[in-house]
C-alpha cells in the first residue's frame, strides 16, 4: 500500500520527504569535506529532516524562505510555515566555507553523521527572529535564549543524513513512514495526534479521550528532544506514559511514540509547526489546548489556538482540536471545562507547578483528582533520583 495512499492524509506539500543516504558514494564525499559539529537541537533537526517529518523541507532553509517564514509565516512556495529550521554556526567556521562544497556534518563526538550541500550562507537579525517567532527579545524565554546563543551566520542547502541515530527511546521510537505503514495496517482513516511535554494529568487524558471519541486512534507523542531544564526529563515521562496506558487506555487505539523534536516554547507558532509535524506523520487531527508549547506568561492562554484563523485550513490539512482549559469540578465529580460547568470556582481544583513539585518532593502523591496514582509513584521516584 501506498504511504500516501488515497486512505491516508497527505504530507505537507504532497510528498513525504526522506533524506536518509548512506551510500559509499554520500559518505565518500563527506569524508573529503570540511567539518561542522551540530548542536544536539540541529543534529534533531537534521533527523526530523531526513525523515520527512519536516516535509517538504529537504535541508536547511535558505534566506528566502527564512526571511518569508519570519516576516509571512509561509515557504517561498505558499505553504504554512511557522518556525525556521536553520542550521546556526559562527562567523568564522561560516567564513570557511565555500557555496557550492559538501560540508560533512558531525554529532557531538566528531563522528560524521551526514552532509550539507551548502548553497548558501547568511546573516540574520536575532532580534528581528525573537520578536516574530517567539513575540519576544527577553533573553528569559528559553527560545529566545537559544537563538542568542547560537551562531550569527545560517548555514543552507539540502542534507543527506547516512542514518538514524540510535533513538533516546527505542521501543517507543516511529519515522512518519512508519507511523502512516502502521495506520494503514491498522485501518485508521481519522487519528488524533497529541503533543506533549508533560507527565500525562488527569486534564490531558481527558482531552485525548475526547479526541478519542471522535477518532479511530489516538497517537501519543510526547516531544522527547531538548527541552529547558526544569520540565520533567523524558525518560521520567516516557516512564509515566507506559505506566498510565498499561492500565487506562484501550491498546489497540493508542500509539504511543517519540517526537524526537527539540521544544522552542514559540507557543502559537509552535502549535502551527507541531500540527503540521503530526500531519507528516499521517495524523488528521490535533489537539490544542491551553497555552500549547508556551512558557511563563508570553502567550495568551489561547493564542495558539487563534493563530490557526490566520492560515488557509486547507494549506494546513490536519484539523485542530481546540480545548478549553480543563480541570477537575468537585461539584460535577469529573474533569470539566469553563464551557461545560455551571458551578462556582471554588468548586475547581488547581494545582501550580510549585504546589506539584512541593507535594512530589516530600514524596506525597497529587490528588487522583489531578493525576492518575501510578504517575505520581512514577514522579516521586523520578523526582528523588534527579535529588531535588
Ligand atoms: S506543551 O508544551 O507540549 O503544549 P503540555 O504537555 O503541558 O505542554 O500540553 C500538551 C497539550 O495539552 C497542549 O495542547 C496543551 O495546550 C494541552 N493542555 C495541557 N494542560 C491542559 C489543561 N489543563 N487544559 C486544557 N489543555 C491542556
Amino acid at each position: 500500500m501506498s504511504l500516501n495512499g488515497p486512505r491516508l492524509i497527505a504530507p505537507h506539500g504532497g510528498t513525504l520527504i526522506n533524506r536518509l543516504n548512506g551510500s559509499a558514494e554520500v559518505r565518500q564525499r563527506a569524508a573529503a569535506a570540511s567539518q561542522v559539529r551540530l548542536s544536539e537541537v540541529s543534529l534533531s533537526d537534521l533527523e526530523l529532516i531526513a525523515t520527512g517529518v519536516v516535509s517538504p523541507l529537504t535541508g536547511f532553509m535558505g534566506s528566502a524562505d527564512y526571511e518569508s517564514v519570519v516576516h509571512k509565516m509561509h515557504l517561498t512556495n505558499g505553504l504554512p510555515w511557522t518556525i525556521p529550521i536553520t542550521l546556526p554556526v559562527d562567523a568564522d567556521t561560516a567564513g570557511k566555507l565555500a557555496i557550492g562544497s559538501d560540508v560533512a556534518l558531525t554529532d557531538g563526538d566528531g563522528k560524521i553523521v551526514g552532509l550539507l550541500e551548502l548553497s548558501e550562507k547568511f546573516g540574520y537579525d536575532k532580534t528581528v527572529e525573537s520578536e516574530k517567532v517567539y513575540r519576544t527579545t527577553e533573553a528569559a524565554h528559553p527560545g529566545v535564549a537559544r537563538v542568542l546563543n547560537q551562531g550569527d551566520t545560517y548555514l543552507a542547502g539540502p542534507v543527506w543524513l547516512f542514518e538514524l541515530p540510535q533513538p533516546a527511546f527505542p521501543d517507543i521510537y516511529r519515522t512518519p513512514e512508519q507511523t502512516r505503514a502502521l495506520f494503514a495496517e491498522r485501518g485508521w482513516r481519522r487519528i488524533a495526534a497529541f503533543q506533549t511535554r508533560n507527565p500525562i494529568h488527569r486534564a490531558h487524558e481527558y482531552l485525548q479521550k475526547v479526541a478519542l471519541e471522535m477518532a479511530d486512534g489516538l497517537m501519543l507523542h510526547p516531544l522527547v528532544g531538548e527541552t529547558k531544564g526544569d520540565d520533567v526529563p523524558a525518560n521520567i515521562r516516557v516512564e509515566s506514559y507506559k505506566v498510565i496506558l498499561e492500565k487506562y487506555y484501550p491498546a489497540q487505539r493508542v500509539v504511543l511514540t517519540a517526537f524526537p523534536a527539540a521544544m522552542r516554547y514559540a507557543g502559537p507558532r509552535e502549535a502551527i509547526f507541531h500540527a503540521i509535524a503530526r500531519k507528516n506523520y499521517g495524523c488528521t487531527h490535533f489537539i490544542v489546548g491551553r497555552d500549547h508549547a508556551g512558557v511563563g506568561n508570553y502567550y495568551g492562554t489561547y493564542d495558539a489556538q487563534l493563530i490557526f484563523d490566520e492560515f488557509d485550513p486547507e494549506l494546513i490539512g490536519i484539523i485542530p482540536l481546540m480545548f478549553e482549559h480543563a480541570f477537575y469540578c468537585n461539584a460535577c465529580g469529573q474533569i470539566v471545562t469553563a464551557k461545560t460547568c455551571p458551578h462556582d470556582k471554588s468548586n475547581w481544583l488547581h494545582l501550580s507547578g510549585t504546589q506539584v513539585r512541593a507535594k512530589l518532593t516530600a514524596g506525597e502523591p497529587l490528588p487522583i483528582e489531578f493525576t492518575r496514582p501510578e504517575v505520581s509513584e512514577v514522579l516521586i521516584r523520578g523526582m528523588a533520583q534527579r535529588g531535588e
